[in-house]
């Protein structure tokens, strides 16, 4: 990763392409699995099973999906947990969390590439898809109907119920944040962010980033070749 002075601005790499298209696999796959799972839980919803080509189609799919989800994660796992251990600033920074909401940054502690609370949703998505899968199997009747006892499946479908409604409330959180904070799309689509938004969110992250070398691509020599006009 790298922190670029352009013409104009300064960029600093957030994301490499493979880390882009791991995370957007995993949210459609989150999207559809919520989809699919709302038809599946209540008659009220089921007409939803029409996005997926009818009720079978739709049991069928469900935990196919979450087999993706787990696997998309699984690598997304490996990709961000480094950036993801605690330490003792992330508390302070937990307990400051109005200061944020108010606007008033400059007096939390600096966070690394992730601030205290992206760190409990990280955990908290890594806790519940593991819940949510190993309840999906126990309810996966296709393959695992004679697996467990009837009185197991009950459960499993009381956690998977209730585990599913926890999941969405973090990934709300998640994008509710990723919109707030103006900026943080940009890192998540084209993958960099301006120096400007690192220095105001992630300041610990941008001092490692800029440590590892700044490149300095206002002095290309390309800017001398334009034709003339
Ligand atoms: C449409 C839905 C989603 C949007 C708009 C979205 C947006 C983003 C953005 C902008 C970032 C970069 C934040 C940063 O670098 O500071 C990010 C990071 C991340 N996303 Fe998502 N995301 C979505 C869904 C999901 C889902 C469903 C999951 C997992 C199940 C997920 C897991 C993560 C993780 C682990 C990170 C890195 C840590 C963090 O920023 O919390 N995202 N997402
Ligand atoms: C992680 C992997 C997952 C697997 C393997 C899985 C598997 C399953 C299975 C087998 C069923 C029962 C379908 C049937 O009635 O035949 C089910 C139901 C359901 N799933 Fe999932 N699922 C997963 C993830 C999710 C996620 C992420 C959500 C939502 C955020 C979700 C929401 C639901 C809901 C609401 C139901 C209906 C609840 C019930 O019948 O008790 N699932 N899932």
């Amino acid at each position: 990763m790298v922190v670029r002075r352009e013409e104009t601005r300064t960029m600093v790499d957030r994301y490499r392409g493979a880390t882009r298209l791991n995370h957007w696999v995993t949210a459609i796959a989150l999207i559809l699995l919520t989809l699919s799972g709302m038809a599946l839980f209540h008659p009220a919803l089921f007409f939803m099973s029409g996005l997926f080509g009818g009720g079978s189609m739709t049991r069928m799919l469900h935990p196919w999906i979450g087999v993706v989800l787990l696997a998309s994660f699984a690598v997304l796992f490996i990709q961000m947990v480094r950036h993801n251990f605690w330490n003792r600033s992330d508390t302070v920074w937990v307990r400051h969390i109005g200061d944020v909401m108010a606007g008033n940054e400059e007096k939390m502690p600096e966070a690394g590439k992730y601030n205290g609370a992206q760190k409990l949703i990280f955990w908290g998505m890594t806790l519940l898809i593991l819940v949510l899968f190993g309840s999906g199997l126990v309810i996966w009747y296709e393959y695992f109907g004679s697996t467990f006892t009837i009185e197991q499946q009950r459960i499993g479908h009381i956690v998977h119920a209730l585990m599913a409604i926890a999941m969405l409330l973090i990934v709300i959180a998640h994008i509710y944040a990723a919109f707030y904070i103006r900026g943080s799309i940009n890192a998540m689509t084209e993958g960099k962010v301006t120096g400007g938004w690192a220095f105001r969110h992630h300041r610990g992250w941008l001092r490692e980033e800029a440590r590892e070398g700044v490149v300095d691509e206002r002095q290309q020599p390309q800017r001398s070749m334009r034709p003339a006009e």
